[in-house]
């Protein structure tokens, strides 16, 4: 029987130019280089242009991610932009980018689940694309962290950078089996009860800012390796795989230690373990697609290689994906 999954088919990433390093931002809060890549492992983030929106940098990784999968512009019937840093309030940042990369009449909308949004997102299209309501969909994290940051706060400021990272996804027809290409499983978590341990203290319907990032890190640390792992094994099991059969885990980039923690609560080899928040930091809904960009560049991660992502965030939301590549 004929099987019609929504399949990767190209990836693509976008980050500014301007490098904000550690020494950087000692020079602004006290902080330091070792302080900073001792707990998080990060050595650098990218910063946008004040004049260059969100919806730049989705768009230029949109660009890259269709010209992967040899698509053009006027192929894209879905977009789904995934960000917590949109250029306005309304419309949304999907159908901005539908403008600027000059795509048709389509469906294009975004998703806000904060760092675990990329996630989130590809849930979504896949709904479309794997039931028949979409032949080419965009799938972008794209996110300026940078302008929720309160610059005096050495707790939070230190962490988030700007970038865009997305995925084309188009069905495919398989069998059904764990070998064929295409999103074979998520597990979506969500828990409003620990809103407040990570959250923006502005909004339209409160005190009509757009207010700063506020994170209680240390609780946010230890619920991130706990259910991120939990997750990772649920949606394995949702695909009909093992965890030790997945060839690459490109986990949400906010802190290397969470990143090892989550591995080794899992038992991954940590040479299948993608990494990018040195030079990243973390860029939000952005992180996965853009790790998934270096690691697909550099030529570790092929083709019909199975790959485990996972996210946690504000919400809280957590949550992973197995894909076969
Ligand atoms: O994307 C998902 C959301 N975010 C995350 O997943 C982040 C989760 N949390 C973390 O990554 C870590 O908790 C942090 C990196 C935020 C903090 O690391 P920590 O090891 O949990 O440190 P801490 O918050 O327990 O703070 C330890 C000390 C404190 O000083 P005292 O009270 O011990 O004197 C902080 O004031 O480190 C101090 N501190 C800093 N020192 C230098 C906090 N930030 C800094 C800083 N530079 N930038």
């Amino acid at each position: 029987m004929s099987v019609t999954r929504s399949a990767v088919t190209g990836v693509g990433a976008y980050l500014p130019d301007e490098v904000v390093t550690n020494a950087d931002l000692s020079a602004i809060v006290d902080t330091s280089d070792e302080w900073i890549q001792e707990r998080t492992g990060i050595k650098e983030r990218r910063r946008a242009r004040p004049d260059q929106p969100t919806s730049d940098l989705a768009t230029e990784a949109a660009r890259r991610a269709l010209a992967a999968a040899g698509r053009e512009a006027s192929d894209v019937d879905l977009i789904v932009v995934a960000t917590t840093t949109p250029d306005l309030t309304f419309p949304a940042t999907a159908a901005i980018v539908q403008r600027k990369l000059g795509a048709g009449v389509g469906v294009a909308f975004d998703v806000q689940a904060v760092c675990s949004g990329f996630v989130y997102a590809l849930s979504v299209a896949d709904g479309f694309v794997a039931r028949g309501l979409a032949k080419c969909a965009l799938v972008i994290g794209a996110e300026e962290m940078t302008r929720l940051m309160d610059w005096s706060d050495r707790g939070t400021c230190v962490l988030f950078g700007d970038g865009a990272g997305a995925v084309v996804l188009e069905p495919i027809e398989g069998e059904g089996a764990t070998a064929d290409r295409g999103l074979l499983g998520f597990a979506l978590r969500s828990d409003g009860t620990k809103g407040d341990l990570l959250y923006v203290d502005g909004g339209p319907s409160t005190t009509g800012e757009v207010g700063h990032l506020r994170m209680a890190g240390n609780q946010v640390f230890r619920h991130a390796v706990i259910n991120i792992a939990e997750a990772v094994e649920a949606a394995c099991a949702a695909a009909g795989v093992a965890v030790s059969d997945v060839d690459w885990f490109v986990p949400h980039q906010a802190n290397q230690r969470i990143i090892k923690g989550v591995g080794d609560r899992l038992g991954l080899d940590e040479n299948k373990v993608i990494s990018t928040v040195a030079w990243h930091a973390n860029t939000s809904a952005a992180s996965i697609p853009l790790a998934l960009s270096v690691a697909i560049e550099d030529g570790r991660i092929k083709r019909g290689d199975l790959i485990l992502l996972e996210a946690m965030g504000g919400g809280l939301t957590w949550g992973a994906c197995a894909i076969r590549l």
